[in-house]
């Protein structure tokens, strides 16, 4: 008799048995593209530690965002990056600050052909850098921060942005912006509540992207790496104020948490992979040192097997290419 009896290598044998028997597929509509527009520019600019990532000027963003849509991509989140910053982030309030006014850009150029989402967060609009306004003596303060990011939705919201994204990690921040949308007569705009945000240095090169000056850190309000079951209190917390959907961030270092959370919860699950996530392959990659699609494509289908539903990535319109290839 010949041995072993089991064999479980017969379904590795070619591409068509491994495409069949395959677990977790990657479909682009899950995939939402970050993009970055700065006040003032004429000429897209690039981003040194996030190659192949453009700070936009509005024309480029537009472009970009249709070119997007033709990937298949499912969402866009916006992020501002304001010419001037105050004490209080007032740019991300002002209709006319650089967020607003991109956010019309971009649903006049796609409508609804894709999925329009804005970060909620003060701290591309702040002088001192920090997702709140700060009391006198310099601690950010949490329930006048709550009262700028209610005003904040509602900017937003006018603009015609589809899916609010508060990541400030301020408590109470997903009751505020939805009781603030909602009596503003946007009770079809959707909350994807940054639930579980950990302060992680693989933030880094995000903070180029948006020429943040933040002095000091985050750590009096995002979460310690260490913690898991943390998370999943920020999460229920966020779903009994009126989350439609939670996010985990970063993504591959928290695996762990993607999976817990999605066990925890019915909403849909999203992950961001990171700026520094980004970065370690393109760097690695850019060395020779690793096959750069295959570990952008294995990134993203370990974040999809872990539990996230919808992934936010620096990779999405090229991804999006490369699956569709594949499958
Ligand atoms: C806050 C915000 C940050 C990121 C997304 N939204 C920065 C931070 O919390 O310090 C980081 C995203 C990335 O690193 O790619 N506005």
């Amino acid at each position: 008799m010949p041995y072993p009896e089991i064999r479980p290598r017969r379904l590795r044998r070619n591409a068509a048995v491994r495409r069949l028997v395959a677990e977790t597929r990657v479909d682009p509509a899950e995939l939402v593209v970050p993009m970055f527009v700065k006040e003032g520019l004429t000429e897209p600019r690039p981003i040194a530690s996030l190659p192949g990532v453009l700070q936009h000027s509005r024309d480029s963003l537009r472009k970009a965002a249709a070119e997007a849509v033709q990937a298949g991509v499912g969402g866009i989140m916006l992020f501002g990056v304001p010419q001037n910053r105050d004490e209080t982030g007032s740019g991300g309030i002002d209709p006319a600050g650089i967020l607003n006014v991109a956010i019309r850009d971009v649903v006049a150029e796609v409508g609804d052909a894709t999925v329009v989402m804005s970060d909620l967060c003060l701290d591309e609009f702040t002088s001192h850098g920090h997702c709140g306004v700060l009391t006198p003596d310099g601690a950010v303060d949490n329930d006048a921060t709550l009262e700028a990011y209610a005003r904040m939705a509602v900017a937003q919201a006018d603009a015609g942005v589809h899916v609010v994204g508060p990541s400030g990690m301020m408590d109470g921040q997903v009751g505020v912006v939805r009781r603030a949308l909602d009596a503003a007569g946007h009770q079809d705009v959707a909350v994807l509540a940054y639930a579980a945000k950990y302060a992680s240095a693989f933030f880094g090169p995000f903070r180029d992207a948006v020429e943040s000056c933040l002095e000091g850190d985050r750590r009096s309000y995002q979460q310690d790496p260490a913690n898991l079951r943390e998370s999943l209190r920020e999460v229920e917390l966020d779903v009994a104020e009126g989350a439609d959907m939670v996010m985990v961030k970063p993504a591959l270092p928290y695996l762990d948490v993607v999976s817990a959370v999605r066990a925890a919860v019915d909403v849909p699950v999203a992950a961001y992979q990171v700026s520094g996530e980004y970065a370690m392959v393109e760097a690695a990659a850019a060395n020779g040192w690793i096959d750069r699609e295959r570990v952008m494509l294995e990134t993203l289908t370990s974040i999809r097997r872990a539990g996230a539903q919808i992934i936010l990535t620096y990779w999405a319109v090229e991804a999006a290419g490369l699956l569709r290839q594949r499958y």
